[in-house]
């Protein structure tokens, strides 16, 4: 039985996540704010070799993504139970991740709202410092004010480079939201990036 890992509990100790995950693998995907898991399992079913990190607030959807990993046979997944701001800000190792996808986040559309959305500019630079050099980065959004917010502060950090081809793989897998959305006609953009060595 998969079970849900919990930097949460490590807030206050500035901690890196060493002791419980192992960093050495060599391959590492995260998608932080996996929802209940239908692309985390997917990248996991495609790279069976590669140790996938689903991590997010909600604890219950992390026990629906080790729900659908075991039933899809996939023991390289770990749940992972954290915020993004401490998880990027120091829990993760620098230089440790393959790749990150950051796949619709809550666009907080309303202006009053707008701080509360992840993807801030100091956010983004320690996302990229916990990528590997020569690593990828993978963004996505139904939300038109969000997509050129995203576009804005990636072309501030000088160690991304845009590339669509760092997506190839997994260009046709859909999260729970972008399915979602496609019920309803609205497209998702996805951005890739690769992280200049
Ligand atoms: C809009 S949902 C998208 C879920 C999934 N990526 C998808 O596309 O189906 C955003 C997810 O991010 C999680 N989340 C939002 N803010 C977070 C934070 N600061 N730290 C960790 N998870 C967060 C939410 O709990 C939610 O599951």
């Amino acid at each position: 039985m998969l079970e849900v890992k919990k930097p949460l509990e490590l807030i206050g100790e500035f901690k890196t996540l060493d002791t419980i995950i192992d960093f050495n693998h060599p391959r590492i995907e995260l998608d932080m704010g996996c929802g209940k898991g239908r692309f985390t399992t997917e990248l996991a079913k495609r790279h069976p070799d590669a140790l996938v990190m689903g991590a997010d607030i909600k604890l219950d959807r992390l026990r629906k993504l080790n729900g659908k990993a075991a039933r899809a046979g996939c023991e390289k997944v770990e749940a992972l139970h954290c915020l993004g701001w401490e998880l990027f800000g120091f829990q993760l190792p620098d230089h440790s991740i393959d790749r990150v996808h950051i796949l619709c986040p809550d666009p907080w559309p309303k202006k009053a709202h707008r701080r509360n959305r992840m993807l801030s500019s100091e956010f983004m630079y320690r996302v990229t410092r916990k990528i590997k050099k020569g690593g990828s980065l993978h963004l996505s959004t139904d939300d038109l004010p969000y997509l050129e917010w995203m576009k804005t502060v990636t072309s501030q950090l000088p160690c991304l480079e845009p590339d669509q081809e760092v997506l190839a793989d997994i260009a046709d897998v859909q999260t729970e939201f972008e399915m979602n959305f496609a019920s309803q006609d609205k497209p998702v953009t996805h951005l890739g990036f690769r992280v200049l060595a």
